[in-house]
């Protein structure tokens, strides 16, 4: 838990100002459901209590002055209409594509001097940037538009600003959950018609240990744009035989009935999309009907599915993974959010969690050099003023 107290007083300490607003938004862990948000699939994320905090305060120009206790670079920028991505802004840039996604909406957006401090491990999948963007953009609701910004249009203002501000075609997954997260909820979301659900996350004696590799990514940087394209060639190639918008309009049947036309990678790449939509309605049967074997085996099969056809675990996500697996009290473990180094999640029994994380600990460490990290986090709310 963050020290409020301590962030105020550095808050005056740089702004000299002491009518603040503190703000909280959360980081994500996805249950299930991977990579298919960009595929018009379900998926069933949870927001949990690590995240993202902040001081902040009007200031009478038109400036947003931005420091954060977690990086060296402090900055501010001008608000105006053509702000651009701009490289050395580093994390400002997130900052500053909110305030151009919500001008582009018509959103009041006026001077700001905002302190931030999150205990989100960076580049470690759970979504930093997502829990930044929500933040920002809670700020200036609360702070300019008197709260009456409805959270979906943040969720789609974050969303919009990914895309076309920072240039990663992400789907609405994290905004989504960090906008609208609810405490001990998962939300089993349609990513086609935006229509979701919560669903109580009781998982009978068991908890999700988060474990992070510690093998750092950035989405910008990796090979997410290119699945997304390999995706839409499978799409477009399967429409060539019936009308498809989605890669998840396709059960499993239909699409071993049509996938003739894919061969190597693409028919990889599909099956995954196909195959784990499948998983997310067997995971809400298996939650509901307090199956935490069968809640514990899909984990499994999502793994091994990211792993072989859609490529996109590695090294350390698979020692990860395949080290929990073998655990006792460990019903099931898969990686969770885009890949590519970051975090996974494994299902424990509540009594074995405490040595669960000692022996993945340590034989991770002598597998890959360096040590990971682990914590158990609650189901938390979506992004708030405190
Ligand atoms: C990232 C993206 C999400 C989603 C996941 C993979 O977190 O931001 O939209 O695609 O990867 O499921």
């Amino acid at each position: 838990m963050m020290n409020i107290q301590d962030l105020e007083k550095q808050f005056k300490r740089e702004f000299d100002q002491v009518d603040t607003k503190t703000f909280f938004s959360p980081s994500r862990i996805n249950i299930i459901g991977e990579h298919i948000d960009y595929n018009g699939g379900s998926v069933f994320p949870c927001a949990i209590e690590i995240g993202t905090y902040a001081i902040a305060a009007k200031r009478d120009d038109n400036i947003i002055s931005l420091i954060s206790t977690n990086f060296s670079h402090r900055d501010s920028f001008e608000i105006q209409s053509d702000l651009i991505y701009c490289e050395d802004k580093q994390w400002v840039n997130y900052p500053m594509g909110m305030v151009w996604s919500m001008m582009k909406r018509g959103f009041k957006v006026g001077g700001l001097n905002i302190l931030i401090s999150g205990n989100i491990p960076n580049g470690a999948g759970l979504s930093s940037s997502a829990s930044l963007e929500l933040l920002i953009g809670e700020i200036i609701n609360v702070l300019y538009n008197d709260g009456n910004i409805d959270k979906m249009d943040l969720v789609l203002a974050g969303k919009e600003m990914e895309n076309d501000f920072i240039g990663v075609h992400s789907g609405v997954m994290d905004q989504f959950v960090i906008g609208m997260g609810k405490k001990d909820n998962a939300i089993l979301l349609d990513t086609e018609t935006l229509s979701y659900g919560y669903v109580p996350l009781k998982l009978d004696g068991y908890r999700f240990v988060i474990m992070n590799t510690r093998k750092r990514r950035e989405l910008k940087d990796s090979k997410y744009n290119e699945r997304r394209q390999e995706c839409e060639r499978a799409k477009e190639l399967l429409s060539s035989l019936r009308p498809l918008n989605h890669l998840c309009e396709l059960d499993e049947d239909e699409f071993d009935s049509l996938s003739y036309v894919l061969t190597g990678t693409l028919l990889r790449r599909a099956r995954h999309v196909v195959t784990e939509n499948t998983r997310v309605k067997a995971v809400i049967n298996a939650i509901e009907n307090k199956d935490m074997p069968e809640l514990g085996r899909l984990l499994n099969a999502s793994h091994h599915s990211l792993k072989e056809d859609f490529e996109v675990t590695g090294i350390e996500l698979d020692t990860l993974v395949s080290l929990a697996q073998i655990q006792q009290g460990c019903l099931g473990a898969r990686m969770t959010g885009a890949g590519f180094g970051g975090c996974a999640i494994a299902l424990v029994k509540n009594e074995e969690v405490e040595d669960f994380i000692s022996s993945v600990s340590k034989a991770y460490a002598e597998k890959i050099g360096y040590e990971g990290e682990f914590f158990v986090s609650g189901i938390d709310d979506g992004v708030r003023e405190l």
